[in-house]
């Protein structure tokens, strides 16, 4: 028999559930399961087929030029959109909270009608007052910007519907959403995922592209788990570590443009501001030759960006030894430290070892594994590595240094900064961009690095085991 059935939804990984529990099977979650409302009786329309309307068919060639782009002004934010936003589009932003989502946002806002466009800016999280001091700090008191407080999706498409549609509007944050049509109450997966959705049917039929702010929960999914990133054209993440001033935003999907672009910014006194050469932020002050630190000339979707990995090998206090890791992966430091272990014979598996990449950034690519084992070796050895040097390259587990892709931008770029030489991996193609380039055939090649200092740290590492 066809019978009604309540709903029951993971707020975290969005698992449905037969019925209410205390725990989510899937993630494991306390109280994290809620019921979004009743479902439609299950095989109601079994069997019945609802007629539907045809529509017209088009051809993938158009006569029309696609509208131009909103471009924000802010070259960095325009930049990693693909260059500039695309109307009738959603964009979502996402990032911790008190990262400066809506700091950016506002800014771009504020830049886009200062050259002419028609911009709204509704927060649900702030009120008015909070939103003009915040403006009056970055100097955009007198941009003629739209504001708007609402949380409730039906009030914000009345009042955008009753107006000209605007050339952005940004919706700061998607938890604070709700919709009447709904039981559930706000923040759910539910409410989030059907305002938002509610959002970009305007964006698209009214042509205004739309911005949508929404807060990444502490596990880094932004809230209603991938809930709303299917349904938008581009989703942007804003990084940065508290104690830094320098703010990341990363394009993750993007729909008309390429993404693992970024655009730097660093957290300034009036808002962010812009920074042009990243290169030379993350690589600091580069006086000191300490042993452990190397320079990555590495890639960020199409712009190269040097920085130094920092690594600290100490002798081991304890049985397990500790590993912390900031701004690169934990289960690739593990391996890199396994491959000096068992192919170059580097005794490093029973010390403490620590891995920082500079200046709060985060690395995703395999390329800096050259830089970061050579950091790792001269932090081991006690030498200090050549100066002016830079490394990149792919290590396989057979101890092998793999080729990377761009070598020569990124060793364009090192040469830009006053490189004079890099580590780089056998066949290569490039030309060097004048810079001494040694290949590097495998691990064994870093143990020039290792110095006369390794026979005594290995020394004091073993007589501490
Ligand atoms: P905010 O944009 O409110 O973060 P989010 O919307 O992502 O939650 O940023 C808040 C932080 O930024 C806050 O800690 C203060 C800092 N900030 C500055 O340092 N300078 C400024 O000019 C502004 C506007 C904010
Ligand atoms: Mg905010």
């Amino acid at each position: 028999m066809a019978k009604s059935s309540a709903s029951f939804v993971c707020q975290t990984c969005g698992t449905p559930a037969p019925k209410w529990s205390g725990k989510c099977e899937a993630c494991g979650g306390w109280n994290t399961i809620t019921d979004e409302g009743a479902a439609p009786p299950i095989g109601a329309s079994a069997g019945r087929r609802v007629k539907g309307r045809k529509f017209a068919l088009e051809d993938l060639k158009s006569e029309d030029a696609p509208p131009p782009r909103r471009i924000t002004g802010i070259a960095e934010f325009d930049r990693v959109t693909g260059g500039g936003l695309v109307p009738g589009s959603a964009l979502l932003v996402g990032g911790d909270p008190g990262i400066g989502k809506s700091t950016i946002i506002l800014q771009a806002l504020g830049e886009y009608v200062k050259s002419g466009g028609h911009a709204i800016y509704i927060s649900g999280e702030e009120a008015m007052a909070q939103v003009r001091m915040r403006a009056a700090r970055m100097g955009l008191s007198d941009a003629p910007l739209m504001l708007g407080g609402a949380t409730n999706v039906e009030d914000i498409l009345a009042t955008l519907e009753a107006g000209r549609a605007p050339g952005i509007v940004a919706i700061d944050s998607i938890q604070t959403l709700w919709t009447g049509a709904l039981e559930a109450a706000p923040g759910t997966i539910a409410q989030v995922r059907t305002a938002s959705f509610d959002l970009v049917r305007y964006a698209k039929t009214s042509g205004a592209a739309l911005i949508l702010v929404g807060h990444v929960t502490k596990d880094g999914q932004i809230a209603g788990p991938k809930a709303v990133e299917h349904l938008v054209d581009a989703v942007l993440y804003f990084e940065g570590e508290r104690g830094h001033h320098f703010r990341v935003l990363r394009a993750v999907k993007n729909r008309f443009g390429p993404t693992d672009e970024i655009g730097v910014f660093e957290m300034t006194g009036k808002g962010l501001a812009e920074v042009a050469n990243p290169s030379a932020l993350f690589l600091g002050d580069r006086d000191s030759a300490a042993p452990g630190t190397a320079v990555f000339a590495g890639l960020e979707g199409t712009r190269p960006l040097l920085c130094e990995i920092q690594a600290l090998v100490a002798a081991s206090s304890f049985g397990t030894p500790r590993r912390a890791v900031v701004g690169w992966d934990t289960g690739r430091l593990a391996m890199i430290l396994a491959v000096l272990d068992a192919r170059a014979g580097v005794g490093i598996g029973g010390a403490d070892v620590y891995l920082n990449v500079a200046g709060g950034l985060k690395i995703a690519e395999p390329a800096a594994d050259l830089a970061a084992a050579a950091a790792l070796v001269s932090s081991f050895g006690g030498e200090p590595l050549p100066r002016d040097t830079v490394f990149f390259g792919e290590i396989s587990l057979s101890g092998d240094i793999r080729p990377v892709p761009q070598a020569e931008l990124r060793l364009k770029e090192a040469a830009k900064l006053g490189f004079k030489a890099a580590y780089i991996p056998k066949g290569t193609k490039t030309d060097g961009a004048g810079l001494t380039l040694t290949e590097v055939t495998s691990v064994m090649d870093l143990l020039t690095f290792a110095g006369t200092g390794r026979a005594r740290r290995s020394a004091v590492l073993d007589s501490n085991r």
